[in-house]
């Protein structure tokens, strides 16, 4: 089975060591577990930077690692074990056995943080953080360092400087390993099974959620237990809700749906969208806008490649997506001035790609200074384009419209197409790794007859 062995999570903590400032620490937290509603919590997710660093998979635990440290570099808070919870919720580690286990230095009771911690702060001039993701657990550290303050007369050296964790960190969690790899892969080969299921079973008639029901059972029939983010299953005007999520209402012949999903594998997320026809054909008019996101969607692809800035794939689909809007009417004027003017942006409002690893919404910064980084090898992000016109909007410009555009117009109210691939930067280009759900409107049409 793929997993992320103990060497590699012992030289991704070395490479963090190695980047952190002489005299300094780093605090990691984890995630708490998340109240439902009375006694029930949410599913608990990990933090992704505490599971980057030792993939240590339990509510209320820390992260410290302290460079230089005589006693050990890499040091764990964790809970203890206690064999009545355990009867209830599963086996805790316990702090020896996780030290052993996820190979760190040390392994100590989240019970002790107080009387451990400040010790282990003091003398060190730099606390690296996160600063923000865990407001509770910052106000703890202000409690701590103050309390140092306190005992300076008498010689104690409280740490003078808080730095950002995410410069060092996430630019680390940015170029994927190739274990970190074959887990996106799987990630997102069960989410391409799942969206070419969802095709497969779709008819009108049925509701958002029972569509919504075929990707959850391919996700965990495929080995993973959670979606990455809530689905988003929208019929018709639903798939202009961005974030559409109630997945409610009922599918009707004559509609598009959008479909938006992926699952968590092993803390890695896909993220793939499709639109298809309700009842398996597209008309005259969802195909022709249909195909304009197509283009877009193959035309950002086509930027993706080492050393392309990252804006250079949105820029390509939204240079197309203008193009194909004039052709049908439904923008007017000169491409340029519509795109400074931002006039597109009643149909094309959101960005195309972001990256993808243990969050959907990946970390790493997507500008050098005042520039977009450059792409590398590595790295793996969306390609998102998206079109959608919405019931409330008109087509834009001064002139008269054509009846054909005006027809087309309002026979597309209340359409979103949106067609997102995960894509690798390769050396020489890229890898469309979810190339297995069709995805023009012939293959879609051809696979929903079949079935
Ligand atoms: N599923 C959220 C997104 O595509 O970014
Ligand atoms: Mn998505
Ligand atoms: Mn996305």
């Amino acid at each position: 089975m793929t997993q992320v062995d103990g060497e590699e999570f012992a030289q991704r903590r070395c490479r963090l060591l190695e980047a952190m400032e002489p005299g300094s620490i780093a605090l990691v937290p984890g995630a708490a577990m998340q109240r439902r509603n009375r006694d029930i919590d949410f599913a608990f997710r990990q933090d992704s930077d505490l599971l980057y660093l030792c993939g240590f998979d339990e509510p209320d635990a820390l992260l410290v690692l302290v460079p230089e440290r005589g006693h050990g570099e890499a040091i764990l808070f964790c809970r203890d074990r206690d064999a009545r919870a355990e009867q209830w919720d599963g086996q805790i580690c316990g702090p020896e056995r996780a030290a052993e286990r996820f190979g760190l230095d040390d392994g100590f009771s989240i019970a002790e943080l107080d009387n451990i911690l400040p010790a282990l702060l003091e003398g060190r001039s730099r606390i690296y953080l996160t600063m923000g993701e865990y407001p509770a657990f910052d106000q703890r550290l202000l409690g701590y360092v103050a309390t140092i303050r306190r005992r300076e007369a008498g010689g104690a050296l409280p740490p003078t400087e808080f730095a950002s964790l995410k410069h060092v960190l996430h630019e680390q969690r940015l170029v994927k390993s190739d274990s970190e790899l074959d887990l996106i892969r799987e990630a997102v080969n069960i989410s391409a099974t799942a969206h070419t299921r969802a095709m497969r079973n779709c008819h009108p008639g049925m509701m958002e959620s029972q569509l919504e029901a075929e990707l959850v059972y391919e996700f965990m029939r495929g080995g993973a237990r959670h979606c990455a983010y809530p689905s988003i299953v929208g019929g018709g005007a639903n798939a202009c809700v961005l974030h559409y999520t109630d997945n409610s209402s009922t599918l009707q012949a004559g509609e598009l749906v959008l479909i938006d999903a992926g699952c968590e594998y092993r803390h890695y997320a896909a993220d793939i969208t499709r639109t298809f026809p309700v009842d398996g054909v597209f008309s005259q008019a969802q195909r022709a806008l249909y195909d304009i996101v197509l283009a877009a969607n193959e035309a950002a692809i086509a930027e993706c490649r080492p050393g392309a800035p990252f804006n250079a794939p949105h820029d390509a689909a939204i240079k197309v997506m203008v193009e194909g809007l004039l052709t049908l009417g439904l923008l007017q004027g000169a491409p340029a001035e519509i795109i400074a003017s931002g006039a597109y942006l009643q149909f094309c409002p959101h960005k195309s790609c972001h990256w993808l690893g243990l969050d959907v919404h990946d970390v790493g910064d997507y500008r050098l200074g005042n520039d977009w980084r450059p792409l590398q090898p590595g790295m793996v992000l969306t390609v998102e384009p998206g079109l959608y016109i919405a019931a409330d909007t008109s087509i834009y410009g001064n002139t008269q419209h054509s009846k054909a555009a005006q027809s087309m117009f309002e026979e597309s109210k209340g359409t979103g197409i949106r067609i997102e691939d995960d894509v690798l930067i390769t050396d020489t280009g890229c890898e469309v790794l979810s190339h297995g759900v069709p995805k023009t409107a012939d293959a879609i049409e051809n696979l929903m007859r079949a079935s």
